[in-house]
């Protein structure tokens, strides 16, 4: 029998994770090799985020697609050089080079690829035969969820190799419109309910097993457990890896969730037309009264945006915050930011971790 006081190790296909715990990617330039390879390394999936991902390129404007192309390898062959273990990439759906990432990702032999902020519909189409890379989509209802399985089961005869079931408790782009953000019948634990009943009858049909991710303020240890009791077979967790001393971001972005108060988690309208978690600060407050930022745009990334309208270019808006520029930036945050108190390394935090989930156990009910 499983000891209560250790949690499940997590197979997705042939990877397989000490902990079951993912380590969600965050742009722009937030979980880049630094945060991601020490995550790995202490045997949780990291996740290099690839929005953005080109921002340190200097053709980046003229040869946008290379650009980025050749960062992302980079990113990968240094996350790969400081150690072992598994290693993936976040590639928002909504991307306009999100076909040329993933390929590049699949040459660079990724372990697996996440994508949510819209369906990848024909992410399939883009791993050649043979190859082994993980795909693992975002979802944010069972709706999405079956859109996505019928597809790649009309198209590609597959399910995916896990989902993530991120709710509206998360950091960054959320796939809810801002009126059911606090809608109980949208809740995580709702979600991962109804994500599961849509999966049983597929998994059963392809005698394959997809785990279920959870994601979406997933705090402690105590959490991890939560939701591992509720039926998820691992959790998606960003905000508490941005308080590492291996988080890619200044410490100034750092210095903001330890400076946050519960109040100040505030939901933004983001360019490209999903509302977005967020630090509030004087500059989500001006925008926010319709205060607009002009910039010019040499290469549209994301599908989703508006470029004539858009109030200010949120890619720019990230990586002033990520460099800690808060005059022109807000840092996007899941609902418990507020909660980190220290900068810790990765691997303290995963001791803390499952401290805190040997602890639950502990403290629960008979
Ligand atoms: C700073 C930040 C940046 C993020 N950027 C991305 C991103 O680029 N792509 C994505 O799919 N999700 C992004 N997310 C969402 C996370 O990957 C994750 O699923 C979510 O935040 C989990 O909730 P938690 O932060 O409460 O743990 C971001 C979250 C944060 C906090």
């Amino acid at each position: 029998m499983q000891s209560l006081s250790r949690w499940p190790s997590l197979a997705i296909g042939a990877l397989h994770l000490r902990h079951p715990i993912l380590q969600g990617g965050m742009g722009v330039g937030i979980s880049m090799a630094g945060l991601a390879s020490a995550v790995a390394r202490e045997g949780g999936a990291g996740t290099i985020a690839t929005a953005g991902i080109g921002f340190g390129e200097r053709d980046l404007a003229s040869n946008f697609l290379e650009a980025n192309r050749r960062s992302l390898r980079r990113t990968i062959r240094e996350a790969r050089s400081r150690g072992d273990g598994v290693l993936g990439v976040n590639i928002m759906a909504a991307l306009t080079n999100f076909d040329d990432l993933a390929r590049t990702a699949i040459e660079e032999g990724i372990d697996f690829i996440a994508s949510g902020a819209g369906l990848p519909l024909n992410l399939p189409a883009l791993r050649p035969t043979g190859t082994r890379t993980a795909l693992i989509p975002i979802v944010s209802s069972a709706r999405a969820a079956a859109i996505l399985t019928r597809r790649w089961r009309e198209r590609f005869d597959c399910l995916p190799d896990a989902l993530v079931v991120e709710g509206p408790l998360a950091g960054g782009h959320l796939g809810f419109r801002p009126e059911d953000l606090a809608n109980p019948a949208l809740s995580l634990d709702r979600l991962l309910a109804d994500v599961r009943a849509h999966l049983e009858p597929l998994e059963q049909r392809y005698g394959q097993r997809v785990p279920v991710i959870a994601a979406g303020g997933i705090y402690t240890g105590g959490d991890i457990r939560r939701f591992l009791e509720l039926g998820a077979d691992g959790v998606q967790m960003a905000t508490r890896f941005v308080t590492t001393e291996e988080c890619d971001a200044s410490p100034a972005f750092k210095q903001a969730y330890l400076d946050a108060r519960e109040e100040d988690g505030v939901i933004i309208r983001s360019p490209v037309g999903l509302p977005g978690r967020a630090l509030r600060n004087a500059f989500t407050e001006a925008v926010g009264r319709g205060q607009r930022v002009p910039f010019r745009c040499a290469y549209h990334c994301i599908r989703t945006c508006d470029v004539e309208n858009s109030p200010y270019c949120i890619a720019r808006v990230l990586l002033n915050a990520r460099e800690g520029n808060f005059r022109r930036g807000f840092a996007f945050a899941g609902a418990n930011a507020w909660r980190a108190t220290e900068i810790v390394p990765v691997h303290a935090l995963f001791e803390t971790l499952a401290r805190e989930y040997a602890e639950s156990a502990e403290s629960a009910p008979a």
